[in-house]
C-alpha cells in the first residue's frame, strides 16, 4: 500500500493512531495543546503572566507533511490571548531545536511533576541520541505557569505515539542494520540500548523482585515497578520488534532470571512453543533479553546458532551446537532474536550473578504465557506505546453493545500496512541504496 492510499481525500496526511491519541506535533496534537492551555487559563482564580514558548525539529516523518520535514510550533499567551500555531518568528522564553525523533522521545514521557523524572528521561535521551540532539535556550520562571506546563507535558505525553514510519525511525535510531541482521541471522544486538545507570536500576529493581519470591525466576515482571513500565517501551528494542512481528505485537511474558556460576539451565531450544512445523516465513514470537552486567562466554550469556530460523523447525537434541556463537555485550545491551532462532544458556565459569530480564512478545493474532492486566492508572503513568503491546490499540477480545471494535480492526490494519511498506523500502535501501532515507 503506498503513502496516497493511506491518505483519505479529506486528510492532509494519513492518520495513523486512534482518535484519542495523535502524533507528535500533528495539527491534531496542537490542537489538543491549544484546548488544554484555554481550560488552564480558564480555571486560574488570578491571570496568569505572560507565556512563551516556541519548538523547532528538523527530520521530522515525511507522511506529516511539513515544509523540508521541519516541524514548529509555539505557545504564546499575552495576558489575555492564548495563540498556539506553527510561527516561530520573534523571541520566547522557551526555545527547543533539535531532531524530532529526540523530541518524540521526550514527548512520551510521562512524570514532569515527578522528582526526577524527566532528568531520568533527559539522561536516557542524551545517551541514545547525543547531548545536541534535543537542545533548549530560556526557561519558565513563574511557578504557576511551570504547573501548567508541567500537565500540559503529561497530558500530551498520555496522547502522543511513536513515530509510525517504520523506516524514518530506525534511520534516527540507527538501526536499520540491525533490522537486516535479524532477516538475515535471526537475531541482532543493540548495544547500550539504555544507559549502564538504567541498567544498574533495572537490575535492583529484578533482584528485588526475584529474592521475593524463589530468587531463581518470575514472570509478569511488568507489574513489579515503573522500572520495567520503561524499559519494555525502550525505542530500539521496541523498533526490532515493530519490524518482525509488525504493530500491535502483544507481551507474551516479561520474565526475570538470576543465575549463579555453573553449567547453563536451559538446554538448546527455540521459542516457538506449540507452533506446528514447518514454521512460517514471518515471525510469530521475539524475545530481547537484557544484559545488566556485562555479558562475557565466562559470565554465561545466551548462545545463538546463527541462521538457523531458515530451517523452520525445532533443534534436533545437540543439533548446531558447534555452530552457536556467544552473544557478547556491555551492561545495558539487549540481544534480539527471533524466527523461532536456536539458541541455550550458557555455562558461567565467573562468581556472582547474572541478571536477565526477557521482552517476550508475540504477533498480535497470537496468545501470550502470561495474562495481562490492564490497569488504568499504570496506562495514565504512561504513553500509548504501552497500552499497544497490552492489546489496547487492536480489536481482539473486544465487543460492547453495538457489536465488534471495528474503529480498532480499521485503525491495526492501516498502521500495519505502513509498516510493512516501510520495513520492504528499509530493506531495499539498506542493502543496495543510500545511508539515509529520511527524506523518502
Ligand atoms: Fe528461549
Amino acid at each position: 500500500m503506498s503513502l496516497d492510499q493511506l491518505v483519505k481525500d479529506d486528510e492532509k496526511t494519513p492518520v495513523l493512531c486512534l482518535p484519542h491519541q495523535c502524533e507528535f506535533l500533528s495539527d491534531t496534537w496542537l490542537d489538543r495543546v491549544r484546548d488544554f492551555l484555554a481550560k488552564e487559563i480558564s480555571r486560574t482564580d488570578s491571570a496568569l503572566p505572560l507565556f512563551s514558548l516556541a519548538m523547532r525539529l528538523v527530520d521530522a516523518p515525511a507522511h506529516l507533511g511539513f515544509d523540508e520535514n521541519i516541524a514548529q510550533c509555539s505557545v504564546r499567551f499575552d495576558g489575555s490571548q492564548l495563540q498556539v500555531d506553527r510561527q516561530i518568528e520573534g523571541d520566547f522564553e522557551v526555545l527547543v531545536e533539535g531532531a524530532y525523533q529526540a523530541g518524540l522521545f521526550m514527548a512520551q514521557i510521562v512524570g514532569a511533576q515527578v522528582p526526577g523524572c524527566l532528568a531520568e528521561a533527559e539522561r536516557e535521551k542524551q545517551h541514545l541520541f547525543g547531548a545536541q540532539a534535543l537542545r533548549m535556550q530560556g526557561q519558565i520562571s513563574d511557578a504557576r505557569v511551570q504547573g501548567v506546563m508541567a500537565r500540559l507535558y503529561d497530558h500530551m505525553a498520555r496522547l502522543t505515539v511513536e513515530n509510525p514510519d517504520l523506516c524514518h525511525r530506525a534511520e534516527a535510531l540507527g538501526l536499520a542494520r540491525h533490522i537486516r541482521e535479524v532477516e538475515e541471522q535471526g537475531y541482532t544486538v543493540i548495544e547500550n540500548a539504555i544507559s549502564p545507570e538504567f541498567a544498574d536500576d533495572v537490575r535492583a529493581a529484578t533482584l528485588r523482585a526475584v529474592m521475593a519470591h524463589d530468587g531463581y525466576q518470575l514472570q509478569w515482571m511488568l507489574y513489579h515497578g515503573q522500572e520495567f513500565e520503561r524499559l519494555l517501551q525502550n525505542a530500539p528494542l521496541m523498533t526490532l520488534m515493530d519490524a518482525s512481528l509488525g504493530r500491535g505485537a502483544g507481551i507474551g511474558s516479561i520474565s526475570a532470571i538470576v543465575r549463579g556460576p555453573g553449567p547453563g539451565g536451559i538446554p538448546l531450544h527455540n521459542d516457538y512453543s506449540m507452533i506446528p512445523e514447518p514454521y512460517p516465513d514471518f515471525a510469530m514470537t521475539g524475545v530481547g533479553v537484557w544484559a545488566l552486567e556485562d555479558w562475557t562466554v565466562a559470565s554465561g550469556p545466551t548462545w545463538i546458532v546463527p541462521g538457523s530460523h531458515r530451517e523452520r523447525r525445532a533443534p534436533n537434541k545437540g543439533e548446531g551446537l558447534d555452530r552457536g556463537v556467544a552473544i557478547e555485550m556491555p551492561k545495558g545491551s539487549v540481544v534480539y532474536f527471533t524466527y523461532g532462532v536456536w539458541h541455550w544458556q550458557g555455562d558461567r565459569s565467573e562468581p556472582g550473578q547474572r541478571v536477565t530480564v526477557h521482552s517476550h512478545f508475540n504477533r498480535g493474532i497470537l496468545r501470550g504465557l502470561e495474562p495481562k492486566r490492564v490497569d488504568v492508572q499504570m496506562m495514565h503513568r504512561n504513553a500509548p506505546r504501552l497500552g499497544e503491546m497490552l492489546g489496547e490499540d487492536d480489536w481482539f477480545d473486544k465487543l460492547d453493545a453495538h457489536g465488534r471494535d471495528y474503529l480498532r480492526a480499521g485503525h491495526m490494519a492501516k498502521l500495519q500496512a505502513f509498516t510493512e511498506q516501510r520495513k520492504k523500502l528499509l530493506l531495499s535501501q539498506v542493502s543496495t541504496g543510500p545511508e539515509s532515507v529520511l527524506t523518502s
